[in-house]
């Protein structure tokens, strides 16, 4: 029965467990399947063309191993393969964090001037300005690339000084533009909520998309009938594409819980990248150079 699959979930690292969190607290009898792409942390300046190769390939592993639902915790992979891992897997639903990101900003931004913090890749493609302005054209948008925050927070350096002086400079660009609500456009950022909030200051504020991503993903699973009612102890199993000690320490100390039930699992093993090349992807791809 389709109602007892998993949440499947993924990133390029520990990012989407921001999603996992949510997904615990919101839909606490739902069980879930991660996948960190550690082999390929940092996705931030890598070719679109890789990303959406990576995404579906975990799309399909993550389907294979019983996933009802896909949630692509990472922006960039929902910036460049919503499109393309709805098309190659129509049966199973996908998601992706942007648009719920989108919706959370704009409904408590009082003057629509909204900053984006996120992956120089996600940036680049200006998914998140697009859609900020699909739903409110008279806002104001300003997006920052922020190269060196993931490496930060895959390294568990997310309280040092180093974060604290990547932020005001990060920052500095949203702070001049007088933006009033900030969103953290790439899963990573919410662990480096403390110095964000420190540099911003408390009349900012700061959206975690994982929290509307996993309402958006309740109304789905319940209009579609694929809540699990089963009454059975949720399961989590969580798969990484490097060394697994790493994932476990960070992702333990972020959930509050310890990660047992971690698969290491491998490119071109259990996991293949996926070519795709769509006339629509490629031009995705030309814009976002
Ligand atoms: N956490 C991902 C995102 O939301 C990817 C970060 C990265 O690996 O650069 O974009």
């Amino acid at each position: 029965m389709k109602s007892k699959g998993s949440i499947g979930v993924f990133d390029s690292g520990v990012g989407g467990l921001t999603v996992v969190k949510q997904i615990s607290q919101k839909l606490p009898r739902e069980n879930v399947i991660y996948l960190a792409d550690e082999a390929h942390v940092p996705y931030g300046e890598r070719h679109p063309y890789e990303i959406i190769s990576f995404a579906l390939g975990i799309t399909r592993f993550l389907i294979e191993r019983g996933a009802k639902l896909i949630v692509m915790g990472c922006n960039m992979s929902s910036a460049l393969a919503l499109s393309p891992a709805r098309k190659l897997f129509p049966d199973t639903p996908v998601i992706g964090v942007i648009e719920a990101g989108v919706r959370a900003a704009l409904r408590v931004s009082r003057d629509g001037k909204i900053g984006v913090l996120a992956t120089t890749g996600t940036v680049n493609t200006h998914a998140y300005r697009d859609a900020i302005l699909r739903l409110n054209p008279s806002a104001m948008v300003v997006e920052q690339a922020c190269p060196k925050f993931v490496p930060l927070v895959e390294a568990d350096m997310a309280d040092s000084e180093e974060a604290e002086s990547a932020a005001h400079e990060y920052m500095k660009p949203l702070l001049s533009a007088d933006c009033s609500t900030i969103i953290l456009g790439c899963t990573h950022y919410p662990f480096l909520a403390g110095a964000i909030s420190r540099v911003a200051g408390k009349h900012i504020t700061l959206i975690d998309p994982a929290e509307e991503t996993v309402v958006e993903a309740a109304n789905l699973l319940s209009s579609s009938k694929l809540l699990d009612f089963s009454g059975d102890e949720p399961s989590y199993i969580f798969f990484t594409t490097a060394k697994t000690e790493k994932f476990a320490d960070l992702g333990s100390k972020f959930l509050n819980r310890e990660i047992q039930n971690l698969v290491e699992v491998s490119w071109g093993k259990e996991l293949g990248a996926v070519e795709w090349q769509e006339k629509t992807v490629e031009q995705t791809t030309k814009s976002a150079l």
